[in-house]
Parts: structure tokens; C-alpha cells; sequence
């Protein structure tokens, strides 16, 4: 299954650093975007909700935008030294789509 290509995310790197990147068709989620940039994500278990070290803080502006975490990433989110209630994502449970043109986010400190 192929995404929308062409949207565009403001990230945020651990130095401070602002990239705009775009999607291409073959990514699917957030973390797939993120790591095809190299923006520090390592992505270790491939997308499978079970290592946290794909975690990104989404924005405030966009919380309310993107459907809500389930019970899986709450839990693996809720045991990482830098969880916020309001602002993290597994970015890998997070799926591309054109009304997410725009975003920003911030990569979360290594554990
Ligand atoms: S890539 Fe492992 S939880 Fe997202």
C-alpha cells in the first residue's frame, strides 16, 4: 500500500536544527518519512510499536488533528523517560495523509 506523496512536515532535530521534508508514495507513516531523511530515527523494531525509538513530539497546533494514540502506544510511550501526555507519537503509528501537510514536530531525546 502507497501514501500520498508531496506533503511536507517541519521537523526538528535534536540540535535545534528545522528540515522541511516531503513524502514520496512508498511511505506510509511518519517514521518511514523521518527515517528516509535521516532524522535521527532509528526505528529498531521496523514500525511494530515496540521500541519508542521512532518518538517525536507533534506540535501543539496539531495534536487535536491526528487520530489519537491507542493502547499500544500509550503504553510504550508512557514507560520513556521523555513521554508528554499531550505532545508524543510513536511516529510509526502515525499514517501519512494529505491533511498533514504542514506539520511540525520535534525528534524526542535518545533514551
Ligand atoms: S519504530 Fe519501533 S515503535 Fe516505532
Amino acid at each position: 500500500m502507497s501514501s500520498e506523496s508531496g506533503i511536507q512536515i517541519n521537523v526538528t532535530d535534536r540540535d535545534g536544527v528545522v528540515t522541511l521534508i516531503t513524502s514520496n508514495p512508498s511511505q506510509e507513516n511518519l517514521m518511514q518519512l523521518l527515517y528516509d531523511n535521516d532524522m535521527d530515527i532509528e526505528a529498531s523494531c521496523g514500525g511494530c510499536a515496540s521500541c519508542a525509538t521512532c518518538h517525536v513530539f507533534i506540535d501543539s497546533d496539531w495534536h487535536s488533528k491526528l487520530p489519537e494514540r491507542d493502547s499500544i502506544e500509550d503504553t510504550l510511550l508512557e514507560f520513556q523517560e521523555h513521554f508528554d501526555p499531550e505532545s508524543s507519537r510513536l511516529s510509526c503509528q502515525v499514517l501519512l495523509n494529505a491533511s498533514m501537510d504542514g506539520l511540525s514536530l520535534k525528534i524526542a531525546p535518545e533514551e
